[in-house]
């Protein structure tokens, strides 16, 4: 898995992040195990609870584009306020539990970009112990 191309598919989705009530632009590129990737941004809204978060955005674009649970091997995140410096963004809890539903939360890889030219990696396992799933 190229890392750093996964986390630059992400800063491309992040551009095109819609986030005028925060200003927190985010970005994410979910790979699938065939290396197809798709890209995702939070989408904000006045009210604010119906905002998406950006890996849920691409979570839920491969999902409609017709991919299935365990089609997926990893996603990159990248975040940080829309004109400024990269901040750290690790995908929040809602997010860690929507991915855990079509993924093997062992196997399953996530990166979150740290700086620029810097990130961090977790399995989904380690970010979301004991998870919800029937
Ligand atoms: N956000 C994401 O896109 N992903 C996360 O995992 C956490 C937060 C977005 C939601 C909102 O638009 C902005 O970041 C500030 O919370």
């Amino acid at each position: 898995m190229d890392r750093k191309r996964l986390l630059a598919e992400a800063a491309k989705a992040r551009e095109n992040s819609y986030c005028p009530h925060s200003g927190f632009a985010v970005g994410a590129a979910l790979l699938c195990k065939d290396g197809e990737i798709f890209r995702g941004c939070n989408v904000e809204n006045a009210s604010y609870g119906v905002t998406n978060c950006a890996e849920r955005t691409a979570l839920f674009s491969a999902v409609a584009n017709g991919r299935k649970r365990g089609d997926f091997a990893a996603i990159a995140v990248v975040g940080g306020p829309k004109d400024g410096e990269l901040a750290a963004s690790p995908p929040c809890g809602v997010c860690r539990q929507a991915l855990s539903e079509f993924v093997d939360s062992e196997t399953f890889v996530v990166l979150w970009a740290t700086g620029a030219d810097s990130y961090e990696e977790h399995t989904l396992a380690e970010l979301l112990p004991y998870g919800f799933s029937l």
